[in-house]
């Protein structure tokens, strides 16, 4: 096999074989293919575009030029979601505990990374003695007799990926939907996922910025899941402003507290309920998604899905006395109210901008090399179509640091207030399931 003809063959936009699609992932992740060709390939497939069985064999071929992490010693379907990535995004930190007070077995291996805020990982270590540093006996243990889970990332998973996602980002190939839906897939594959929930954001603060998008994306990836054995669905929801109120370690920690507890925001908890139904439903639980709402809302209601949250602490070595005293986590030392400037509504509240402004107050990673201030982060006191009176606080800064004029500047910036009412954005514009 040669790559040329490879090449030549998705230029006049045929598709490929199952074996020319190995060929050419086994080889880029060796070295034998150059980047000189692959970024020719890949510039062929951004605008040739791949079928959906081209989609499912890429997606298998790079899950399988890296190690994968092998579940079967966990009963049951592990389900794992995934999000394209928003501002104060709380969601994994509540649905692990409750779907897996539903029966749904949870094994999330998760990172750090960059970010406003940090990872979940970074998230669960506002608690103290929190750790993720779990051997695959106890991690298989926990998830057995607990249903949930959470260690670091570990392995040699998917290397074709992170090579093509290097070459992508140099050769104008990042934005193609066969290519990011199997990077995507590929990933959640590696590590295990029997079943997937795919939350794709849309709006100013996300990856995929307009509906459109973002639902090509979302049924890209439905598609491959279900066509390699996966049972996938998706959502798609707003990133248009922040979900929920807390953006900050230790403060989302609070705010999952508060949604298990049913005391959450009204968006993050609908938002969990949505894709918690999902989960259930692709994990055998439930036979509908209604069956599944049900069947969340009445353990948060009788208080199984937070003692989950509790034990899960406890099993990680964390003090899960947190639960039912938040003063036990990080706190900052200074806390400040943004006043609002004028009358009027909440119109706008750019998601990224207050990301930012989080991650200026030390909340989150601008290098590899930052270090996290867990104590630190913003809460929303208002949202998109709220009514606010001139010196309402807007928002509540709590920062380590007593000169906060920049991260105040920023949110007064980034919260537009006008004379007349906006209705907020939809928060789910679209549920796929098949
Ligand atoms: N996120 C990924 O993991 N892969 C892509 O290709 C794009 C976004
Ligand atoms: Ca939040």
């Amino acid at each position: 096999m040669r790559m040329i003809d490879i090449i030549e063959k998705k230029r006049e936009g045929n598709a490929l074989t199952k074996e020319e699609i190995e060929f050419f992932i086994e080889g880029y992740t060796n070295g034998s293919i150059p980047d000189y060709q692959m970024s020719s390939l890949l510039m062929a497939i951004f605008f040739q575009n791949m079928t959906d069985e081209e989609r499912a064999d890429l997606t298998m071929a790079m899950v399988n030029s890296g190690e994968t992490i092998d579940l079967s010693a966990i009963e049951g379907v592990k389900v794992d979601k995934h999000s394209t990535g928003g501002v104060g995004d709380t969601t994994t930190l509540v649905l692990g505990p409750l779907v897996a007070a539903c029966g749904v077995p949870v094994a999330k291996m998760s990172g750090r990374g960059l970010g406003h805020t940090g990872g979940t990982i970074d998230k669960l270590e506002a608690i103290e003695g929190f750790h993720v540093e779990l051997t695959s006996e106890q991690f298989v243990k926990q998830v057995n007799e607990l249903k949930v889970a959470v260690i670091g990332q570990s392995g040699n998973l998917t290397p074709a990926d992170k090579k093509l996602y290097a070459l992508r980002d140099v050769t104008g190939t990042v934005n193609s939907i066969p290519l990011i839906a199997s990077s995507i897939m590929s990933k959640k594959i590696a590590a295990g996922a029997g079943a997937i929930v795919l939350d794709v954001k849309t709006g100013d603060g996300a990856f995929m910025k307009t509906t459109d998008d973002a639902r090509e994306l979302a049924q890209a990836m439905v598609r491959i899941g279900n066509n390699v054995g996966r049972k996938t669905m998706a959502i798609i929801s707003d990133m248009s402003q922040p979900l929920g109120r807390a953006i900050g370690n230790s403060l989302e920690i609070v705010e999952a507290i508060d949604t298990l507890k049913g005391n959450g925001p009204e968006d993050l908890t609908e938002l969990c309920l949505t894709l918690g139904s999902q989960m259930v439903v692709v994990g055998e639980k439930a036979e509908t998604l209604e069956e599944a709402r049900e069947m969340l809302l009445a353990v948060i209601e009788d208080g199984s899905a937070l003692e989950i949250f509790k034990q899960f602490i406890k099993w990680q070595g964390g003090n899960e006395k947190i639960v039912d005293d938040v003063s036990l986590l990080p706190q900052a030392a200074y806390k400040m109210e943004v006043p609002a400037s004028q009358d009027g509504f909440i119109t706008f509240m750019e998601a990224d901008e207050i990301g930012t402004a989080a991650m200026l107050l030390g909340a989150g990673r601008a290098t590899k090399e930052s270090e996290i201030d867990l104590a630190v982060g913003i809460v929303l006191n208002k949202k998109v179509g709220d009514s606010v009176s001139k010196g309402d606080s807007l928002a509540t800064i709590y920062s380590n640091r007593e000169d906060v004029q920049e991260v105040m500047d920023k949110l007064t910036q980034f919260i537009d207030i006008e004379a007349t009412k906006k209705e907020a954005p939809p928060l789910i514009y679209e549920v796929i399931t098949a």
